[in-house]
This record gives structure tokens, sequence and C-alpha cells, in this order.
């Protein structure tokens, strides 16, 4: 029996000798030190053994085992790290390799002339208010002082809602309201002085054309306190003109009208293409048209809170849009929501 053992253990080892992976290593345990093995026969055959041999046999029998259990171990360690150093060899880091370019995104071009004209107020002391796109008829007219059916409504076509009252804003100026009523709330009494711009996505009911989108973006200035007069719009919006387009850039201001500001004015800049010449893109006038403004007219005062004897103020809008266009002389407005790539990656 105790031969026996001997041959058992050298032949299991001779076979363990021979595993080269994984599957032949599982199949070597079931053969070899499973339920069934010769090593396990030989326990369960200990009953017709006597009693003197039994326990010799027995501390034989587990020595084996014990043995064969251990190189099993062994054998499965060393198949371990074969492969792991298999994987480190195939898989190696190349680091001398030219790494791939990461493709670049950019900010649409509109963003980016939002971005400037924001930065540009900022430095003046503005700050940004975030209004709302879906808006009430009430704050997008009336509160402006666009008398229910009037005729001015129909420089702006509604996009309405199936909500009773409830349209998609067709211009940022109801935020002039909203920014006032927020401040006042602070101090009814006596409100703080406003100083904010509010850019923003509008919408208005149109005929798309190359000049004309139904979706565009306004930028709008507000600046409400005691003794703010026409020449503070004068020489606000000069400033922004020479920081926007160039420390030499002229500007007029031409008489215009909205039923919010009270005189109101049209601001152009000199057309920074031909000099003032006269050129296709400020068709032969020598001027750009930048932007409408205004001094708040009372009624609005009063709707955001503020006391029209009191305060006074001024307020502007532009459209980014046509500032972009007028820049880079793009000359269809449609191109901004084509999400075209030749487009778009030429800013
Ligand atoms: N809301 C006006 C428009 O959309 C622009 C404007 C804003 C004019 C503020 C005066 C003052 O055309």
């Amino acid at each position: 029996m105790l031969e026996k053992l001997e041959s058992i253990q050298t032949e299991a080892l001779e076979a363990l000798a021979s595993v080269s992976d994984e599957d032949s290593l599982q199949a070597w345990k079931v053969a070899h030190i499973g339920r069934s093995s010769p090593v396990m026969d030989v326990f369960k055959s200990m009953g017709s053994l006597s009693k003197e041999e039994r326990p010799v046999v027995g501390q034989q029998a587990n020595q084996v085992k014990q043995a064969l259990e251990a190189a099993f171990e062994e054998k499965a360690e060393m198949l371990k790290q074969a492969a792991i150093q298999s994987s480190l060899e195939g898989e190696r880091l190349d680091i001398t390799m030219p790494g791939r370019t990461q493709v670049r995104g950019r900010l649409h071009p509109v963003t980016q002339t939002i971005r400037q004209i924001s930065d540009i107020f900022a430095e003046m002391g503005f700050q940004v208010y975030r209004s709302r796109e879906v808006e009430t008829d009430e704050m997008n007219f009336q509160l402006l002082n666009f008398p229910p059916h009037h005729p001015a409504r129909d420089m702006q076509d509604t996009f309405f809602t199936t909500q009773e009252g409830i349209i998609m804003r067709t211009h940022t100026s109801p935020g002039q309201v909203r920014a006032m009523r927020e401040y006042a709330a602070e101090n009814p009494k006596s409100p703080p002085p406003v100083r904010v711009i509010l850019p923003g996505m509008c919408y208005r009911y149109e005929q798309v054309t190359a000049r004309a989108e139904m979706q565009f973006t306004q930028i709008e200035g507000l600046a409400v306190g005691h003794n703010i007069t026409f020449g503070d719009l004068k020489g606000t919006l000069s400033d922004f003109a020479r920081r926007m387009f160039g420390q030499n850039v002229r500007t007029r201001f031409r008489a215009s009208y909205f039923p919010f500001t009270e005189p109101s004015a049209e601001m152009d800049v000199e057309c920074f293409v031909c000099g003032g010449e006269g050129c296709p893109v400020c068709k032969q006038t020598g001027w750009l048209e930048i932007l409408g403004s205004g001094m708040v007219h009372p009624t609005v005062l009063r709707n955001g809170g503020y006391d029209p004897e009191k305060y006074t103020g001024f307020a502007f809008g532009m459209g980014p849009e046509r500032i972009t266009m007028l820049k880079y002389r793009i000359e269809d407005i449609r191109n901004f929501w084509r999400n075209d790539m030749r487009f778009l990656e030429q800013f």
C-alpha cells in the first residue's frame, strides 16, 4: 500500500509537470485530488486494512494528499504569474508613440459675441440678470406700455401657447420689469439703483429669411437710479461701441419709437467695414444700426415699483446675431441654426 501511495504521488506530479493552462490544471485537480482520485480511494479502502497498518498508511496517504495539494497551489500561482507576464509583454505601452490629437470644441459665434458684450458691460458695473423665455402677455406687452390691440404689437409677431395669456417672449424687455420688481422688493419704500444686462433667447412668428430668424438672442440693458439722464445713455452706449468696435469708431443716435421708452433712439456705429466711405455692408450709408434704446417710460418705471417722480433710467436692446453678422460679414442669419460644422468651425 505504501508503495502504491508513492507511485500515486509520482504519477500525479509527473502529470502536473506537463500542465500548462488553466483548463488542464482544473482537469488535473479533479483527477488527482478530487473525490474519486487514487489518493482518496486509498482513504476509502482503509477499512480493509489491519489495525497496525491503518495508522501508517493513513499518515502516508495524508502526506501524499497534502503534497499534491501544495503542488497544485504552486502550479496555479505559476500559471497566474505567467498570464500576467504575457499580458504585460503583449500589451506593453509604447510611450514614444505620438498621442492622438484632441479635437477642440468651440463656443458658438453668437455665444462668443454675447460673452464679449457681457464682459464690456460687466466692466461698467452691470450685472447679468436672467429672465424667462416663456412669458405672460402682460409682462411682454401690457406692463411695457403696449395697450391691448395696439398696432405696435405688430412690430413683434408673437408665438402664443395653448395657455391663455402665456406666450414666448418676443424681446428681452419684459426682463426690465421683472428685474425692477425684484430689486424693488428688497426695499419698496426706497428701491435700490438697478444696473443689469439681460441676455437671452427671443421668439417671433416671422417668415424665416436671410435677414430674419424666428428664434434669436437679444441683450437688454437697464440702468435705473436718481438723476440718470439721456447723456448717461449716450455716454454708456458710445463707450460700449468704442470698446466693442474700436477706440476710434464714431456713433450717432437717431430718434425712434418704442412704447416702453420716451424719448427713444437707435444707435448707429460708423461702418467698420469701409470706415464710413460707403460699401455694400452699410448699403452705402457709412453707418450700421446696432441697437434700440431710450429713457425708461414713466409707466414702465411705475410697473417695476419705481416712482417716476424720483427715479429715471435708460434701457437698450441689441441683437448679438446681427452684430456677429456685421463683424464677420455673414450674409445669411440662418447659418447660425444650421449646425453646419463648416460654418461653425470658422469662429
Ligand atoms: N425691445 C426692443 C426690440 O426688441 C429693443 C429695445 C430695448 C428698445 C430697450 C429700447 C429699449 O426691438
